[in-house]
């Protein structure tokens, strides 16, 4: 069974005390969630002190990067033994805005994962394609490749181990997120591409959406049945909004049911 999993990526947004206030205010609104991973990834500066705030609460931390070398000279960067020591369980690795404005390739995106899991982390891969590439009639090829370079050489030891979420970038704060059925016929590609790289059992690994997921939209996506939990950007910093779709409907029931547990 996998479990379902709402990330909110707050990007480049909160200090440490306006982390503080969000994260004071979810936790609130979020502790009887039960059945459902919930996580949040604050900037680099507010992890620490995030961590300490949710201890004994349901909620776990990513980080937004990491750099794939242990440490060194690399002014700026980030090592899988930091992230991990400022209380990180996940790490996203790949995000579109990371390929688009600081050029990561697929290449680096294969050494941070390496790295990633070398280290403890569990990956959130991002994958997705642009605008132009869709109305090409190029979506599967670029996922297939995104993810076939992006985790060359990976092996898991548990479908858990690795997180993967498709984003489309025509959907990433644009307020245009794609249909459900437009999601899930991307997610259950990447899934069988999972299954073809990684073997029968990475059928397991979660598969997220992400692109202008909101409240009003979650509950619908969540239906699809390749479609595991959601990586969610603007609408994750505002607590009502993101207590929301972590707590999403599935056919009007809260799917926190024991056979998640
Ligand atoms: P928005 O939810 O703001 O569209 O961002 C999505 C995203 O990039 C999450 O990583």
């Amino acid at each position: 069974m996998r479990k379902p999993i709402i990330v909110g990526n707050w990007k480049m947004n909160c200090t440490i005390p306006e982390a503080f206030e969000l994260v004071k205010r979810l936790k609130m609104m979020v502790s009887e969630v039960k059945g459902r991973e919930i996580v949040i990834a604050p900037p680099f500066t507010a992890l620490s002190s995030v961590s300490h705030a949710l201890i004994g609460s349901n909620m776990t931390l990513a980080a937004q990067n990491l750099f794939w070398e242990g440490k060194g000279a690399f002014t700026g960067e980030i090592s899988a033994e930091m992230i991990l020591d400022s209380g990180c369980d996940y790490v996203i690795i790949g995000h579109s805005e990371r390929r688009q404005f600081f050029a990561e390739t697929d290449d680096s995106v294969n050494r941070k994962v390496k790295a990633a899991l070398a280290g403890g982390l569990i990956p959130i891969v991002c994958v997705g394609e642009t605008l132009a590439e869709r109305e090409a009639g190029e979506t599967f090829p670029v996922i297939e490749r995104q993810l076939t370079n992006g985790l060359n050489d990976v092996r898991l030891s548990s479908s858990e181990d690795l997180v993967i979420a498709y984003e489309p970038v025509w959907a990433i704060g644009t307020g245009r997120t794609a249909t459900p059925s437009q999601a899930q016929e991307v997610h259950a590609y990447i899934r069988g591409l999972l299954k073809n790289l990684l073997g029968e059992a990475a059928g397991d690994i979660r598969v997220l959406y992400g692109g202008s997921v909101k409240p009003e939209n979650i509950d619908e996506l969540m239906t699809e049945p390749d479609i595991d939990g959601a990586l969610v950007g603007g609408a994750s910093l505002k607590a009502d909004s993101f207590a929301r779709i972590v707590r999403f409907k599935v056919h009007g029931m809260a799917k926190d049911t024991e056979h998640y547990l």
